[in-house]
C-alpha cells in the first residue's frame, strides 16, 4: 500500500503525520507518471535538479542520486520528506530543503512541476523560478487531469514558454514547456493586499497582507469575520496564539484589541506564515510583540504556556476531507493552555466541533451563532 515502485527502485513513503487509521497514500499516479517519463525519455537529470510543489517527498526521493532541490510550501510535507529520505536512503544528505519563501536557485537545469491546488501558488512561484531557467532547462510539470486546466497551462505558456501536455494515463498528464528567451511576463501580482470590510471591530478597515496561496487571499473568509465580530475583549499580559493563522487576520486583531498581548501565530504553510507577519507588521507598531512559526498545530510549544487560542481549523487536508487536523489542533491547544486559558474555535454548523471539544475539554459553550457559523468556547480545567 505505501511502497512505489519505479525504474530506479522501491521506495516506501509516508505523509506526516502518519495517521494509525487513516493511511493515505504519499504519491499519486502524476507523481508515478512524471517518474516513468524521466526515466523512459532519459531526461538528463544534470546541474540543478529543482522539483517544485513535491507533495509528500516522493520526487526527491526516487530522485536522490541526482542531488535534487525541493521547493515546498509545507511544512507537513518537509516533514513528510525528511522522514521519507531518512527511511529509505539512510537520510537527507545531497537534497536541498527550499520554502516556497527562499531564495531559489540562481541556475534551474531541470524544473519539474508537481502542479499545486492553487493556481496563485503556481504564479507565484514560475515568476519566482523563470529567471534561472535559460533555453536549454528542462521543464516537466504533472498533475491529475482534474488539476490541470486551461488557465494552468495558459501560466505555463505565459511564465516559461511553449507548452503542450500528453495524453493521460490513470488521470495524470503531463506539460512540457519550453522556456522562451525573456517572455513579457510582467509582474508577480504577489503578495495581494484588501481592507478589512468595516463591521468587524478592532480590525475593521485595516490592511490584510496575502502571499499566494493562502487561505482567502483576496477577500475576508465569511467564518472568519464572523469570529472577528466576536473576539474576546481582554486586558493585560498575555500569550495569545493564533493556530492555523493563514494572513494572521485574528491574532493581528486580537493584538490590536489589547496592546498587552504577546502574540504567537502558527501555521504549516509557510506563505501563510509570511503573510500572518507581513499584516502584524502593517498593522502594529515596531515594538509589538509576536512569533511566527511554520509547525504542526502546536507542537513545540510548551504545555500550559497560553492563556488563549484562537483557532478557524482546516477542513479541507491535502485534498481529503477530514477532521482529523481540527481534532489535532484541539488537542494541542488543551495541552499548551495554562488551567483557566481559553480556545475559541469558529466553524461550520454542520462539523459538530462542540462534539469533539467537549470530548476534549469536557466543556463547550456557545458564544455566538448564525444559520451557517457557530463560535464556541472551551476552558481548560
Ligand atoms: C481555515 S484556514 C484559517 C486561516 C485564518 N486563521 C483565517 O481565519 O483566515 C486554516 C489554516 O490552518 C492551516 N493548517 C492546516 N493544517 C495545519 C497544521 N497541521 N498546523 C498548523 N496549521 C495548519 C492552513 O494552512 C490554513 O492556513
Amino acid at each position: 500500500m505505501n511502497i512505489l515502485t519505479t525504474a530506479t527502485g522501491d521506495f516506501t513513503l509516508t505523509r506526516f503525520p502518519e495517521h494509525p487509521r487513516e493511511q493515505l497514500r504519499a504519491w499519486d499516479a502524476a507523481d508515478e507518471y512524471l517518474l516513468r517519463h524521466l526515466a523512459e525519455s532519459g531526461v538528463e537529470l544534470s546541474g540543478t535538479v529543482v522539483a517544485l510543489g513535491d507533495r509528500w517527498g516522493a520526487l526527491v526521493t526516487a530522485l536522490a542520486a541526482h542531488g535534487p532541490t525541493q521547493i515546498s510550501d509545507s511544512y507537513l510535507g518537509q516533514q513528510a520528506t525528511l522522514a521519507n529520505l531518512g527511511r529509505n536512503r539512510g537520510g537527507a544528505d545531497g537534497v536541498t530543503l527550499l520554502t516556497t519563501r527562499d531564495t531559489p536557485p540562481a541556475r534551474i537545469d531541470v524544473l519539474l512541476v508537481r502542479v499545486p491546488k492553487s493556481l496563485a501558488l503556481l504564479e507565484d512561484q514560475l515568476h519566482r523560478l523563470a529567471p534561472a531557467l535559460h533555453a536549454d532547462t528542462v521543464v516537466v510539470g504533472t498533475g491529475m487531469v482534474t488539476e490541470i486546466h486551461t488557465s494552468t497551462l495558459q501560466l505555463f505558456e505565459r511564465l516559461i514558454g511553449p507548452t503542450k501536455t500528453s495524453l493521460a494515463v490513470k488521470k495524470a498528464r503531463l506539460i512540457f514547456s519550453t522556456p522562451a528567451p525573456g517572455p513579457a511576463r510582467g509582474a508577480d501580482p504577489w503578495p495581494l493586499s484588501y481592507a478589512l470590510p468595516g463591521d468587524i471591530g478592532v480590525a475593521s478597515g485595516r490592511t490584510v497582507v496575502n502571499h499566494a496561496g493562502v487561505f482567502c487571499a483576496e477577500r475576508l473568509d465569511i467564518g472568519t469575520r464572523f469570529l472577528l465580530q466576536h473576539l474576546p475583549v481582554r486586558r493585560g499580559p498575555e500569550l495569545v496564539a493564533d493556530l492555523g493563522c493563514g494572513n494572521g487576520v485574528v491574532g493581528t486583531a486580537a493584538a490590536l484589541g489589547n496592546p498587552e498581548a504577546e502574540l504567537l501565530f502558527v501555521d504549516e504553510s509557510h506563505q501563510a506564515v509570511a503573510s500572518a507577519e507581513a499584516t502584524f507588521r502593517a498593522n502594529l507598531p515596531a515594538g509589538a510583540k509576536a512569533t511566527f512559526r511554520a509547525a504542526d498545530g502546536l507542537a513545540g510549544t510548551p504545555a500550559g504556556s497560553l492563556d488563549l487560542v484562537l483557532n478557524n481549523p482546516p477542513f479541507h487536508s491535502h485534498q481529503a476531507t477530514t477532521d482529523a487536523t481540527a481534532r489535532r489542533m484541539f488537542l494541542d491547544a488543551r495541552a499548551a493552555l495554562r488551567p483557566g486559558g481559553e480556545l475559541w474555535v469558529v466553524g461550520n454548523r454542520h462539523l459538530g466541533y462542540h462534539v469533539t471539544l467537549r470530548r476534549i475539554f469536557g466543556n463547550a459553550q456557545l458564544v455566538a451563532g448564525n444559520p451557517k457559523f457557530v463560535i464556541l468556547r472551551a476552558v481548560k480545567r
